[in-house]
């Protein structure tokens, strides 16, 4: 059975725009987990412009399902990554200037740098992932570089400008998790799924996890207006103020 694991990256984006102390990323975590998330994830990126150090940290010890710890192939983060000792890690491409992550990492002639990279992940039985399209070079590519699992960019098909596109990428998403699983890796997916776009892979085999952060913190944000302007309401017409 597939499992759901919740990236909280964007709770840290609402914390950040005051650089104060809430929402905590960490209370979102353990909420997500009460609701059924398998699993928390978090992007530590260089210029910790959401998650911080702090962050891992404690969700690291307090959370009581999977810590997934997504990251640049860097030094800074490998070492950050091995003291952590998350349940997985995924490699990804990172750019300063982008939005979030666009594009998949390169794998094709970098198999002996990631093997290399990935190797005291192993020796610690920390699970990795590599974060690539699904272009069938780069799941090869993969593979020899060791990894145990691959996560898929569904970027391209969500945001597909009509139905024949849409259809168009999400054939070549399962080439690709066919492709994958018969090479002997096991499959992710996510970037960019949402609550209408998921159903896309109802009946698609080969599925591990979906990996989804920014369309469920969107719902939560909407979803919990009504009961904050609520309590703000009502404490403030109780006020007596004239
Ligand atoms: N997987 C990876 C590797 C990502 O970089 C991201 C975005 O941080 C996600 C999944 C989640 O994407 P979204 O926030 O669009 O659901």
């Amino acid at each position: 059975m597939p499992v759901l694991v919740v990236n909280v990256d964007h709770i840290a984006t609402i914390r950040q725009a005051r650089m104060g102390n809430e929402p905590d990323p960490v209370t979102a975590a353990h909420l997500a987990e009460m609701a059924g998330a398998r699993g928390i994830i978090v992007h530590l990126r260089e210029d910790r412009r959401h998650i911080q150090d702090r962050d891992v940290e404690l969700l690291r010890s307090t959370i009581k399902t999977n810590l997934h710890f997504e990251m640049a192939a860097t030094r800074e983060m490998q070492e950050i990554a091995l003291k952590t000792m998350p349940y997985m890690i995924c490699l990804v491409p990172e750019k300063r200037q982008e939005l979030t992550t666009e594009g998949g990492l390169e794998c094709t002639g970098r198999e002996s740098f990631l093997s290399d990279y990935l190797a005291p992940f192993h020796e610690k039985n920390i699970r990795s992932s590599l974060f690539i399209d699904a272009d069938l070079h780069q799941i090869d590519a993969a593979a020899k570089a060791g990894t145990e699992y691959i996560e898929i960019h569904t970027g391209r098909y969500c945001d597909a400008g009509n139905h024949l596109e849409q259809r168009k990428e999400l054939d070549r998403i399962i080439a690709g998790i066919t492709h994958a699983r018969k090479i002997g890796l096991k499959v992710n997916l996510g970037h960019g799924l949402n609550y209408q776009n998921i159903f896309g892979f109802q009946h698609v085999p080969g599925i591990h996890e979906y990996s989804i952060g920014h369309s469920i913190i969107s719902r939560a944000v909407l979803t919990g207006m009504s009961e904050a302007v609520g309590r703000m309401a009502d404490i403030i017409s109780g006020f007596n103020n004239t």
